[in-house]
């Protein structure tokens, strides 16, 4: 049986640890050729366990040379780019707006926001000039309802969210299509690095009453990534377990 990303080239950014981590396995079970990216050093190990198909980069996704380096790495390694997954990201700290401090909003709109734009905006061109893709971009819940204290990792997803719906319509009819995904609380550093009480309260207040597994992330990637979501395009889907339900 073949895989269902069966020749296709993909990138990764977060890749070095829960959902991106989850979503190289995951793509490269389903016969994708990977670039694994990350800033923390870590990707090295998720690429040497993946095998011959994945190749380890390491970047900070917020400057854009290192961005279009690693787009260029996919080519110049597996001969294209055909999906792109702007996964990498940072919660950046509680604190109540009036208090909250310049230098982690500008960081988290840097990394959340800037980069994805600029992966966005340096695979575009390799994209079209390869006959189309997909972009798959991690955005939040916290695009679509409000987490009191958390004013940069809202506006950033926010940010991502909107990028994602006009970059989509630009490229729709050139075989371009961009999706986001909003997930609600996963297993994964982000969340173990978030106070225990917050936790507990969002658990309480999710209908399935347990947080997420990044396995069930990294099905949702797959099919954004595959040709199976052919007609989707523009799109945020929520992936919370119901909260945003209620
Ligand atoms: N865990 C959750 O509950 C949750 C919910 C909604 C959205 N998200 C989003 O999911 C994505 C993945 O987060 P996660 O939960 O797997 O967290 P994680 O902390 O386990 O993984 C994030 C990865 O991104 C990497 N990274 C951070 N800054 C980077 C940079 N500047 N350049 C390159 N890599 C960088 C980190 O080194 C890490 O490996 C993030 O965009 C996050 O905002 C997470």
């Amino acid at each position: 049986m073949t895989g269902r990303l069966e020749g296709k080239v993909a990138v990764v950014t977060g890749a070095g640890a829960g959902m991106g981590k989850a979503i190289v396995e995951r793509f490269v079970r389903e016969g994708a050729m990977v670039v694994a990216a990350d800033i923390s050093g870590k990707q090295n190990e998720v690429a040497a366990s993946a095998g011959a198909c994945c190749v380890p980069f390491q970047l900070d996704v917020s400057k854009s040379a290192e961005v279009k380096a690693m787009l260029d790495l996919a080519v110049s390694r597996f001969g294209g780019l055909h999906v792109l997954c702007n996964n990498a990201g940072i919660q950046g700290g509680m604190a109540p707006t009036g208090d909250y401090d310049d230098e982690v909003f500008d960081r988290v709109m840097a990394v959340n926001a800037r980069g994805v734009y600029l992966g966005m905006r340096h695979a575009i061109p390799i994209m079209l000039a390869g006959g189309g893709g997909s972009i798959v971009n991690t955005a939040s819940m916290a695009a679509v309802v409000a987490f009191p204290q958390m004013v940069g990792y809202c506006a950033s997803k926010g940010a991502v969210r909107m990028m994602t719906k006009t970059t989509a319509v630009e490229y729709a009819d050139k075989g371009i299509r961009v999706n986001c995904f909003c997930p609600g609380s996963i297993d994964t550093n982000m969340v173990a690095g978030m106070p225990k009480e917050y936790i507990d309260a969002v658990i309480a207040a999710n209908p399935v009453k347990r947080i997420g597994h990044p396995r069930e992330i990294a099905d949702l990637a797959l099919f954004l990534a595959s040709d199976e979501s052919s007609f989707i395009t523009g799109t945020e889907i929520l992936i919370d377990g119901g909260y945003t339900a209620l």
